[in-house]
């Protein structure tokens, strides 16, 4: 299978950011057990085949428990150099130490000694206690801890927003439809 179209766009608004290290934020909005929306900023860790892409995360924080309820979600990514807003959604599997060693290991030997030790820090959103251990880097040669998350997040409908043009061009591509393009009104 080829790339996807939408694929070879971002990989272009993506190179116009340069070095840039928020052209890898994405917010990723979910839905609380009560319906409610939740979201947050997250790195892009990069694609997983044509049509998955990784995120990495903890198991002790409230977006793996919505996670687990309702695993549909929409992500949004901004590139404001080439001005290009892309709205993903798709569904979420979530991959643990557990039931997927290979991958989160994987996973975990990609990050810096910087990167890991958000995860050997106390349980997130809990009170804080100033006497807690939160060290400033982890070896990698540490396995990954029981709660290291790998979201992938399986995509079926891409919409981008680039306002580059006059008028601006909104651009609609779907999985169900081999990822056709299909021009929206802005
Ligand atoms: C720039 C930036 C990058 C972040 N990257 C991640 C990330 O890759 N994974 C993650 O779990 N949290 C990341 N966070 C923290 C989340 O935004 C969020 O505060 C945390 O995951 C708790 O979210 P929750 O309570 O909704 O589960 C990042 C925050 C910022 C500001």
């Amino acid at each position: 299978m080829t790339i996807p179209a939408w694929r070879q766009l971002l990989r272009g608004a993506r190179q116009r950011e340069g070095r840039s290290a928020s052209a890898r934020w994405v917010q990723l909005a979910t839905v609380s057990a009560g319906g409610e929306p939740r979201v947050r900023t997250l790195v892009f860790r990069g694609w997983a085949g044509d049509e998955k892409l990784d995120l990495y995360s903890d198991s002790r924080s409230s977006k793996a428990d919505e996670l687990n309820v309702q695993p549909s979600v929409e992500v949004c990514w901004l590139l404001p150099k080439a001005r290009h807003q892309y709205r993903l959604r798709g569904v979420i599997e979530t991959l643990s130490v557990d039931e997927a060693p290979e991958q989160t290991r994987h996973a975990w030997n990609s990050l810096t000694d910087t990167g890991r030790c958000l995860w050997h820090w106390p349980h997130p959103g809990q009170p804080f206690e100033a006497d807690a251990p939160f060290p400033q880097t982890v070896d990698g040669a540490q396995p990954p801890p029981p709660h290291f998350l790998v979201l992938r997040l399986n995509l079926h409908r891409v919409e981008l927003l680039d306002l580059s043009h006059h008028p601006h061009r909104r651009t609609l591509w779907c999985r169900e439809d081999a990822w056709r393009s299909q021009r929206l009104n802005p």
